[in-house]
């Protein structure tokens, strides 16, 4: 048997089931050996009893994604992966997205072309698809399924994305058919558009009425409907950023039928309240996303869903837009209506370290939850598991050597993200990475990237079926 190329000795190893102190050993980009595995390797580095968990897979962000509005996403393949590397993400899923008239695959093609060159880290697609055609839903998606493009987003919102219930229907059904997985943004466009006009006409216009357009029962409603649809055509599906405990109930519920239904939070729900949409002037611009925001008692509740496994994935949705910049935040005017402003926040650097310091070390979730949510869980229902996702022998040697004895104040000076703000300007955190690897390359050490651009390779979802997926190939 050939060297090993590297041994990172003295690491504290957690997957999502166990932890134990050992050294990894890594041969061509892959773990190759756990134990006591003395020097013998061309490099060593000494983790010195940190903690150290799997390369995160962060699934659901936004890069370079073409918008109808005219903004501009602030962070592309190249400056998005340099952040994610940053912060602990080793995998990034953002989404090829359909632009009505357009077939899938134009999309898909466009996606590529504009990753070419640029990723740090590794990558793969979801799709998002806005137009379900005849042709695209008997042809193209059949055929992009079969290549290993086996997860992809529909919108029950947003004029240029959203489908009618009748086209979720004959989209879920092609996904049971094909076996693909669903991911679904609840929120009940009708009901939106309705209270955003109402909100207009007394002229509330300002970013903190963004929330009282979308409340939770507008993405509770959705939620119920979504998990209708699915119960009918028995297709299991994803609801994607999930925010308010009213959401989380009835996917709740759900799983306690027996229904397979699987959800994702992310940091914003966790971290910010409607109170930031209302800060002084168009400063609340900054914390526009859908669904908004909530309470500190739906935070609370999103924590418990963490902890009790309603949610099985905690990604980002970075969805990046700078504050002071005319195709950004303020791409409809200086003081656009909240209608107007560009959804969405950053967090693809801070998704890791604010769940390890804030969930892992104040003993909210544990490191097991920890690692399912931010990497194993994404890996296995995306298709990528178990080269990606675990610490294990045969899978790639993409870890994350932390230190979590910090004490700082994070600020978006720190960030590598190309956005102007961070969310979270101001909080102390206790933990951060010190080494990140991908395929046993260092592309980060201590908040500083040291990656090749365009290394980062693309990955198709395996046709293995995942554990909760079986219903693929159901005839
Ligand atoms: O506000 C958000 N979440 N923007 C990103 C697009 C989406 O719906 O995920
Ligand atoms: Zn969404
Ligand atoms: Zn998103």
């Amino acid at each position: 048997m050939s060297a090993l190329d590297l041994i990172i000795k003295n690491a504290d190893i957690a997957t999502a089931t166990e932890s134990f102190i050992g050294d990894i050993g890594v041969r061509n980009g892959r773990i190759a050996l756990l134990g006591d595995l003395g020097t013998g390797a061309a490099r060593v580095i000494d983790a010195e009893q940190r903690l150290v968990t799997p390369g995160g897979v962060d699934a659901h962000c936004h890069l370079d994604q073409p918008m109808s509005d005219g903004s501009v996403m602030a962070d592309d393949f190249s400056t998005g992966t340099v952040s994610a590397a940053c912060g602990g993400t080793t995998t990034a899923i953002p989404f090829a997205c359909q632009i009505r008239g357009q077939s899938v695959r134009a999309a898909v093609d466009d996606y590529h072309q504009r990753a070419h060159g640029k990723p740090v880290i590794d990558y793969a697609f979801h799709l998002i698809v806005t137009d379900p055609t005849p042709d695209v839903l008997e042809r193209e998606l059949p055929e992009l399924i079969g290549e290993g493009y086996t997860h992809f987003k529909i919108y029950m919102t947003y004029d240029d994305l959203k489908l009618k219930d009748r086209e979720i229907l004959d989209v879920l059904a092609l996904a049971r058919r094909e076996g693909a997985l669903p991911m679904i943004h609840a929120e009940n466009d009708d009901c939106i558009a309705w209270l955003t006009d109402i909100l207009e006409e007394a002229g509330k216009i300002a970013p903190r009425f963004h929330s009282d357009a979308r409340p939770p029962v507008i993405e509770r409603e959705a939620a119920h409907r979504a998990i209708s649809l699915a119960e009918l055509i028995d297709v299991p599906v994803l609801i994607v950023h999930v925010s308010s405990n009213a959401a989380m109930s009835q996917i709740q519920k759900a799983q306690g039928r027996g229904i397979r239904i699987y959800a994702e939070t992310c940091p914003q729900y966790l971290f910010l309240t409607a109170d930031d949409l209302a800060a002084p002037g168009f400063e609340g611009a900054k914390c526009i996303c859908s669904p908004p925001p909530r309470s500190v008692e739906d935070q609370m509740h999103i924590w418990r869903g963490l902890r009790t496994g309603v949610f099985q994935v905690f990604s980002s949705d970075h969805a990046p837009f700078s504050f002071d910049d005319p195709k950004g935040k303020r791409n409809a005017g200086q003081n656009a209506k909240f209608r107007a402003v560009p959804n969405g926040v950053p967090g693809i650097e801070t998704r890791m370290p604010l769940l390890m310091s804030e969930g892992v070390l104040k003993k909210r979730i544990d490191i097991h939850q920890f690692v399912s949510l931010t990497a194993t869980a994404p890996a296995k229902l995306y298709g990528l598991y178990p080269h990606k996702g675990t610490i294990a022998p045969g899978c790639d040697a993409d870890l994350v050597i932390w230190d979590t004895n910090l004490d700082f104040v994070l600020t978006n000076g720190m960030l590598h993200h190309n956005v102007d703000y961070t969310p979270y300007e101001g909080m102390t955190l206790n933990a951060w990475p010190h080494i990140v690897l991908s395929r046993g390359d260092v592309i980060a050490k201590d908040g500083e990237c040291q990656a090749r651009p365009g290394r980062g390779r693309f990955h198709r979802s395996s046709s293995q079926l995942p554990v909760g997926l079986e219903h693929r190939k159901v005839a």
